[in-house]
């Protein structure tokens, strides 16, 4: 387990991890930190998967946010388009396997509908996420749904804009989104839409 502390070991995560009984982890995934495999590697966090098969978000002792407790708050108020949490701590949040893939940059529009769909959900919870204008480094999908990963920067907004935010990022429905913004176009109008231009 103190191999996915990253990039400078800290005993004081190391004991936080151990008092919530994770002893060890899996060196699985698709990016390397020191010696082991971990899930994912962000500018906050090492995310890497339990023997039980749920996820740990571990803080970077370099990370610009000094406890993870403000985004544990804003993932929970996120679900279920966030991965379930189980747990938090100031250096960790164990949470639910996203099962899935990353969205692409040139998504199907099966995947971008779900992606959508969610997005519109955290607009419902009055959440507004502040990365998804790049919604394919915290976006997964499957089959069935699409979860929004990291509440790092999340805020509460009484009317938030995570729809269009996606919408900018893919340049073939820019378009669409500045009609969907002005109100040209309603939500289920654009899911039908969006067959027709990607
Ligand atoms: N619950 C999860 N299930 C599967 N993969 C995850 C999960 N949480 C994070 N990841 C992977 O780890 C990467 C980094 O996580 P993220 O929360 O974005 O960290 P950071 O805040 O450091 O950017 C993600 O892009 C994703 O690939
Ligand atoms: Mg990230």
């Amino acid at each position: 387990m103190k191999e996915f502390i990253f990039p400078r070991f800290s005993r004081e995560i190391e004991e936080e991890l151990k008092e919530a009984g994770i002893t060890h982890l899996l060196s699985a995934g698709k990016v390397k930190v020191n010696n082991v495999i971990a899930l994912g590697k962000g500018k906050t966090g090492v995310v890497a998967l339990t023997p039980d098969l749920k996820v740990i978000k571990i803080r970077r002792t370099d990370s610009p946010k000094s406890s993870m407790e403000m985004e544990c708050k804003y993932q929970r108020s996120a679900y279920p388009v966030s991965p379930k949490v189980f747990l938090c701590g100031k250096n960790f949040i164990l949470m639910e396997l996203a099962d899935g893939r990353e969205l692409s940059k040139k998504p199907f529009p099966e995947d971008l509908k779900l992606a959508l769909i969610s997005a519109r959900e955290l607009e419902k919870l009055k959440v507004q996420h502040k990365e998804l204008s790049r919604p394919w480094k915290n976006v997964i999908v499957n089959e069935n749904k699409a979860f929004i990963l990291d509440y790092d920067s999340a805020t509460f907004k009484p009317e938030p804009k995570n729809v269009t935010k996606i919408l900018s990022s893919i340049p073939e429905l820019r378009e669409l989104g500045i009609k969907y913004s002005k109100g040209e176009i309603d939500f289920e109008k654009l899911l039908d839409l969006i067959y027709l231009y990607l």
